[in-house]
């Protein structure tokens, strides 16, 4: 499977175009996205796969983003790998899984209408949001005739084109522009993490941008996985005022994501492991001082076992 970090940072982008915090205004720091990333199944380099994994019999596993960011046109013109075929006018896109119902995860599904659409997979609650309060798909399907909506299951793997996908429930925060609506889905499951594997090479990835705490079952479901991808929002509570409230669990803390990334390093120690998961950040907000690579922050990350990858970052599992 090859994983591409189209995008890794939050909501806004890195440098954010309304702030001018030290950060944001610091010259030679990498410009970073909004999160999104592609995945496709198989090893070749050229996205080739004898299995020609989505059916269609032309041999080519297609790609499958995770989220659709407000960035996805640029994302897209930067990556060759999802250009169209030369005379063609096609995606190697097969379609959208989204880990919730933000704006920074969800927009980018507008900005692909000029396609013919494509299956996108969901929690039931975004699915709604999406009709409803962001109302994505009446405004798309207006556009292609390929849109397809469907809920994913719970905890529970299921198949899409060669992968073997499981989604765990890690949130239940409504997005901002949902607060006043949708009374009876407010207390579904707003924010999954997907774990995805591809039975053929064995490579396993586990997507969790939006972490409101390490939920009970966390641990087993990044059990095993070469690569996880946690958020890395904050690096504190402290960062922003609100933060505590947002829903992200900070990098830094007792209860932090640092701390767990450590534990897990000691654990496959101890078990005389192989010390195969490989542990990123993304989703990163202009605020969380680690954007910057010469900060002690950035250098902590690293003691911990983790490490803060840049746009267009590849990995083939
Ligand atoms: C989040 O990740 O919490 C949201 O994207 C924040 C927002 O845009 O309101
Ligand atoms: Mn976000
Ligand atoms: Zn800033």
């Amino acid at each position: 499977m090859r994983v591409r970090l189209l995008g890794t940072a939050a909501g806004g982008g890195f440098p954010q175009w309304n702030c001018g915090c030290r950060l944001c205004d610091a010259p030679g720091l990498p410009p970073r996205t909004q999160d999104c990333v592609a995945v496709s199944p198989g090893r070749a380099a050229d996205g080739e796969d004898a299995r020609g994994a989505d059916g269609d019999g032309d041999g080519d596993p297609g790609w499958y983003l995770l989220n659709a960011s407000p960035d996805i046109r640029a994302q897209i013109l930067a990556t060759p790998e999802l250009a169209p075929p030369a005379g063609t006018r096609a995606t190697p896109l097969r379609g959208a899984f989204l880990t919730d119902a933000e704006l920074d995860h969800s927009m980018g599904l507008l900005m692909l209408r000029e396609g013919e659409g494509m299956p996108v997979w969901a929690p039931r609650s975004v699915l709604a949001a999406l009709c409803e309060a962001f109302p994505v798909r009446r405004i798309t399907s207006h556009y292609g005739a390929g849109w397809r909506w469907t809920p994913i299951p719970l905890a529970h793997p299921f198949a899409v084109g060669g992968l073997r996908v499981t989604a765990l429930p890690v949130g239940a925060r409504r997005p901002r522009y949902a607060t006043d609506v949708l009374e009876d889905v407010a207390a579904g499951v707003w924010t999954v993490a997907y774990r995805i594997e591809d039975p053929v090479t064995g490579g396993v990835l586990v997507y969790a941008p939006s972490l409101a705490d390490w939920p009970d079952g966390f641990d087993a479901f990044v059990a095993g996985a070469d690569l996880v991808l946690l958020d890395g929002t904050f690096h504190s509570a402290a960062e922003l005022p609100g933060a505590a409230g947002q829903a992200h669990l900070p990098m830094t803390g007792p209860d932090g994501t640092l701390e767990r990334v450590r534990r897990a390093g000691d654990a496959d120690a101890d078990a005389g492991g192989d010390g195969r998961t490989r542990w990123l950040y993304t989703h990163l907000n202009n605020t969380n001082p680690a954007i910057d690579p010469g900060s002690k922050q950035a250098a902590e990350v690293e003691v911990s076992g983790a490490a803060v990858p840049s746009d267009g970052a590849e990995f083939v599992l």
